[in-house]
């Protein structure tokens, strides 16, 4: 079965060819901005629609396919910003009317999780979902039902690192900047440390954090957010494997792009016997790859596309709920 894949929930928008399980093509163009606001829904958009005919274009034509080769679309349907999910909406509305294709709709986070096992040789981890939006500890039941043991209470991790970035002067998206101005620090900053059970907060910290400007270096501010948030979210992971007993853990989305954080995590796994589990950079922060894989998966699970006239998008989405269509 060849799927047609979008991605477009956020900053990046993104289309894939899969055959089967099997990534033909996977390409993105991400939104990236130094205006002192950040990320604003409608430049996304425009950025979006302004980009995903070419990519389609460009994918059919680079796997040698004409849309007479799909059998299927997947898009991401939520959750996200409402502005940008609109245009992958209308697009993939558009695409499968015009070819009388059925379509996935497909939770953006669950694909994030689906690509480990797919790329990564994941089948019984526990899953760290860390990117701009999310931050959770999560567990697949059956292969298809998530049960969430920990998150963020108030922000994501990688949100507050954007803000702290943005506030430092270094634009959207921050992470990577905050992990590079961390290697060079030489002073260790005391700060907030919130762990609430098997949940965190990341507000506190950040606050703190931001009050430092102008008082602190700004290498050794980010070092020592970067120390803080990570050991929090260690502390969380250890008392879920332990609860959960899982043999393997993988870290997804795009705060896992962070080499200090994956080498946290794979010390800690190996002193507990747990298999790391690392996923490709390329499937780590957004992409549509990750959307066509969901899709297979749900395929292969005997759950039904649905047809054009029955598409929807919801910014707001639990990844518990990812098959209430
Ligand atoms: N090297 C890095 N270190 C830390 N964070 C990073 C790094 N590279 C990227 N990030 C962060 O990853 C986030 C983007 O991840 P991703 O593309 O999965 O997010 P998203 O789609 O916005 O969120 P969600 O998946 O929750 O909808 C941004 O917050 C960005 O700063
Ligand atoms: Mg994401």
């Amino acid at each position: 079965m060849r799927i047609l894949a979008f991605e477009g929930t956020a900053h990046t928008v993104g289309v894939s060819i899969i055959e089967n399980s099997n990534i033909l093509i996977n390409l993105k163009h991400s939104y990236t901005t130094q205006q002192p606001e950040g990320m604003l829904p409608r430049d996304v958009a425009e950025h979006h629609a302004s980009l995903i005919k070419e990519l389609t274009l460009k994918a059919l034509e680079k796997s040698s396919m004409s849309m007479k080769d799909i059998d299927v679309i997947a898009y991401s349907a939520g959750p996200g910003l409402g502005a940008p999910l609109q245009v992958i909406k209308t697009f993939a509305y558009v695409i499968s009317r015009k070819n009388s294709l059925t379509l996935y709709p497909i939770h953006h986070s669950f694909a994030h999780l689906i690509i480990a096992n797919y790329t990564a040789d994941v089948d019984d981890a526990l899953y760290i979902y860390v990117s701009g939006g999310n931050t959770q500890l999560i567990v697949l039941k059956d292969n298809l039902y998530p049960i969430v043991y920990g998150e963020t209470e108030d922000i994501a991790l990688g949100n507050a690192l954007d803000k702290l970035a943005r506030e430092l002067g270094f634009g959207f998206p921050g992470g990577k900047y905050i992990e590079e101005y961390a290697k060079k620090a030489n002073k260790f900053l005391e700060m907030p440390y919130t762990v609430k059970g098997m949940d965190l907060s990341y507000s506190g910290l950040l606050t703190y954090a931001l009050k430092l400007k102008g008082k602190e270096k700004v290498e050794d501010i980010c070092y020592g957010f970067q120390e803080h948030a990570f050991a929090m979210l260690m502390e969380v992971v250890e008392r879920a494997l332990s609860y959960t007993q899982k043999s393997q853990v993988v870290l997804t989305g795009g705060v896992a792009l962070n080499q200090r954080l994956q080498n946290m995590l794979k010390e800690m796994a190996e002193d507990r016997g747990v298999r790391y589990k690392k996923v490709d950079n390329e499937y780590l922060g957004d992409n549509a790859a990750m959307i066509g894989v969901a899709a297979w998966h749900l395929y292969k699970h005997n759950i039904s596309p649905i047809k054009a006239d029955a598409i929807f998008s919801k910014p707001r989405w639990r990844i518990e709920q990812h098959l209430e269509w």
